[in-house]
């Protein structure tokens, strides 16, 4: 009973607390656990910063070894998840497939329903987090029709990855190193984000108690959708459209009659320069060292430049969002599109599982279940078919 407060989208009301994530949309901050993005992409590591995001505190060296160490070993698929993976069509999407194999790795580990033990949490935080970079690569050597590369466990986090995506069958495959520190780099700022679309799927079926696999492989749907992991892929074709820095002007002509959007520009939360893009840009510059210049950065860097000048965009405060940079990055370390949003889930994979631990200790959470506002029909007697 009662009426209910209408609130589409809940862009204005908290369904949890948190401790995780502060955002400050109005001055450009972002901190995990109260470190500022920069500091944590400057000096960290992806696996350290999944440690932070999890624990609240950096660890300590031991800690940091017991949980590489801990990852590490569980990198490896039962060999089902492969066998369930190559069921899937050539030319599957691969988020598609991860999805359905987060989601199958439940009835591998039954264990993982006991949620309310800490150990146990653990051992499936640890597992999720170590397998999500194999079945990405999976998924995308399927794509291929290439034979997959099982996870070389001499390796870091991400020069596994790496390999397992890249590796041919020289025995010497190494990437190189200023490549697997930009890739640590974009899986730290995409690690987390608070409240949004994919990690409130987590906590929202997260919220029934089920196991935490059920639970990611929803945030992994949400995350799929256009509208929150697709927008860096679509720089990228609209870079392309453009072809030369000379079309640009008609091309934000179009944009301020409101013939299209100018994307990865603008953002619902941050109203000034999104700080991840900042990082982005310089991350540009080191991939490019090694792989030579994207001719669509020139024409992405002139762009911004003269957007960031246009009253139309400074009006509204639209200024480059994580997107903007993230797509160049992907295509020169040879990435296909379809896997830009693989990569998005592998890094914000400790995010879905820190909020999805916190929900779970939170004495105060419910089960999600929101209100709604009824406008249908009220009490009517039933037709007969004859009559209708
Ligand atoms: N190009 C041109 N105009 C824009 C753009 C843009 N990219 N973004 C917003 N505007 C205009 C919009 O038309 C409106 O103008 P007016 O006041 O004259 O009607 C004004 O700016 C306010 O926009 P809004 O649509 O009310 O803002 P929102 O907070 O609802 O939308 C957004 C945020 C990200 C959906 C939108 O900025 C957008 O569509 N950007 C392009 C797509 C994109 O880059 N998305 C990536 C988001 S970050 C990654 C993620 O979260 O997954």
């Amino acid at each position: 009973g009662g009426l209910a407060t209408y609130d589409p989208g809940f862009v204005n009301t908290a369904s949890c607390r948190s401790a995780v994530t502060f955002i400050d949309g109005d001055e450009g901050i972002l901190e995990y656990r109260g470190y500022p993005i920069e500091q944590l992409a400057e000096h960290s590591t992806f696996l350290e910063v999944s440690y932070l995001l999890l624990n609240g505190e950096l660890p300590t060296s031991d800690q940091l070894g017991q949980w590489t160490h801990d990852v590490t070993h569980h990198t490896f698929l039962h060999e089902n998840i492969k066998g369930l993976m190559t069921g899937f069509r050539y030319d599957a999407h691969p988020m598609g497939m991860l999805m359905s194999s987060v989601s199958a790795l439940s009835t591998f580990y039954p264990d993982a329903s006991d949620i309310a033990d800490p150990a146990n949490r653990y051992l499936q935080t640890t597992r999720m987090i170590a397998k999500m970079p194999t079945i990405g690569a999976f998924a995308y050597r399927h794509s291929q029709g290439k034979p997959y590369v099982y996870p070389d466990n001499e390796l870091s986090y991400c020069a596994n990855f790496l390999s397992m995506l890249f590796k041919m069958s020289e025995p010497t495959y190494a990437a190189d190193e200023r490549l697997v520190k930009a890739l640590e780099v974009l899986f730290i700022l995409h690690a987390d984000h608070e409240q949004n679309c994919s990690t409130n799927a987590v906590r929202s079926v997260g919220s029934s108690q089920v196991d935490p696999y059920s639970a990611v492989a929803a945030g992994i749907g949400a995350l799929y959708g256009p509208l929150h992991g697709g927008a860096n892929e679509a720089v990228l074709k609209m870079l392309r459209r453009i072809g030369s820095t000379d079309n640009i002007p008609g091309f934000i002509a179009g944009v301020k009659e409101g013939k299209e959007k100018l994307m990865g520009f603008g953002h619902r939360v941050y109203k000034n320069y999104d700080p991840r893009a900042k990082i982005i840009k310089k991350a540009c510059d080191d991939v490019f060292e090694v792989t030579g210049i994207n001719p669509l950065l020139e024409i992405a860097l002139e762009l911004e430049k003269i957007a960031l000048e246009d009253e139309y965009f400074v009006s509204r405060k639209l200024y480059p969002n994580v997107d903007f940079y993230s797509g160049l990055i992907y295509e020169a370390l040879q990435f296909p599109p379809e896997m830009f949003t693989v990569l998005f889930a592998i890094g914000r994979t400790p995010g879905w599982l820190a909020q999805w631990q916190e929900l779970v200790v939170d004495k105060e959470q419910k089960i999600a279940r929101p209100k709604q506002i009824y406008t249908g029909h009220r009490t009517r007697d039933f037709v007969p078919m004859g009559q209708r």
